[in-house]
């Protein structure tokens, strides 16, 4: 088996934790020993960093990363509509795989990619795009592949959870949660995406694109953000018996969909009332299964790259498989496989 070379796009908070883990591999998925990381793309040389990375691994020449007939797979965590896109278009025009948690590219122009993906007959994936560290993409494209989904619902925004969270519990006022969620790592590098809601309606257009099998215009998802909820609101939607979230939601209405994302009171009784802080949520209602909830870290270094990483994984999985590698016993045989009676 050949080692598949990855190229990263991007050492911010995400892309230290993608490559954290590509570098320290022992007791994960068998598959990452075999992974080397070729290449890491970032913006500045010069920029102070924790991570210690093997010499001459970085470059700030991202085009030529992309064009590297040496790499087999490109991992973009950059960020942003361009260059991400441009970058990874070329990427696949090259004939890599593309693993992504990049929403707002995905959201406007998923279909696009895929559909060059498809062409060159390379993977793209996403994982990392929607939830943070939970498993959504892959479980709605495949896993729940028997309903028909009727209905999503969800906190998908960590950096405006958590600030509801901060201020619903005393704990500080609108700037000094926002402050805080970004030195966790949370926020994107302009918040006011977060904010405003953006961030959440780009990662509701996804989802709803998977779940209903149309593609969502994005500019159709009505969208309004948190930044005029005062502190006294949320004491007083307490008292009342419910909590406010910055919701998703996405549901079929007859022939139509209705996507959007706004703050909505919720009853304390509902499950989505009590997740708290930088988690997300995310319920799916369709028939026949009836309802289902995910939840966990929507945000941050760690529960993001878990994410990339998973998808990584999954490419890697899906290129050895017709080579002997089996999930239970790795690519590591010892045994040759018992031969069918003829
Ligand atoms: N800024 C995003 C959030 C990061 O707060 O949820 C994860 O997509």
């Amino acid at each position: 088996n050949q080692t598949i070379r990855v190229g990263l796009l991007g050492l911010g908070t995400v892309g230290a934790g993608v490559a954290q883990i590509l570098l320290d591999p022992k007791g994960r998925h068998p598959l990452l020993s075999e992974l080397t990381l070729h290449r890491v793309g970032v913006r500045s040389l010069d920029k102070p960093r924790t991570l210690s990375l093997p010499p001459g691994v970085l470059t700030t020449d991202l085009a030529a990363l992309v064009h590297d007939p040496a790499i087999d797979l490109v991992v973009e965590v950059l960020g942003g509509l361009e260059p991400a896109r441009s970058l990874m278009l070329q990427a696949i025009g090259q004939g890599k795989h593309v693993v992504t948690a990049n929403k707002a590219v995905m959201a406007r122009h998923g279909a696009e990619l895929f559909q060059a993906a498809q062409a060159q007959g390379v993977y793209v994936l996403m994982e990392g795009a929607v939830g943070g560290g939970i498993p959504i993409i892959h479980p709605l494209k495949q896993a729940l592949g028997a309903n028909r989904l009727t209905r999503i619902l969800g906190i998908v925004n960590g950096t405006t959870n958590f600030i509801l969270t901060q201020m619903t519990q005393g704990r500080g006022d609108f700037a000094t949660a926002l402050a805080t969620a970004q030195s966790l790592g949370y926020a994107e590098s302009d918040p006011s995406a977060d904010v405003e809601g953006e961030d959440a309606a780009d990662k509701i257009a996804i989802l709803a694109t998977l779940a209903f099998g149309v593609q969502v215009n994005r500019q159709q998802v009505y969208c309004e953000g948190i930044g005029g909820i005062q502190a006294v609101d949320l004491r007083y939607a307490e008292r009342l018996g419910f909590q406010v979230k910055l919701l998703a939601l996405a549901q079929r209405q007859g022939e139509a969909l209705d996507i959007r994302v706004h703050p909505t009171l919720i009853s304390q009784d509902h499950p989505l009332a009590s997740v708290q802080g930088v988690q997300n949520a995310i319920v799916l209602g369709g028939e026949p299964l009836g309802e289902v909830m995910l939840q966990g870290p929507g945000a941050g270094a760690g529960p993001t790259a878990s994410a990339v990483v998973g998808d990584v994984v999954n490419v890697a999985a899906t290129l050895r498989a017709d080579s002997g590698y089996h999930p239970l016993l790795g690519s590591g045989l010892t045994t040759p496989m018992p031969q069918l009676p003829t």
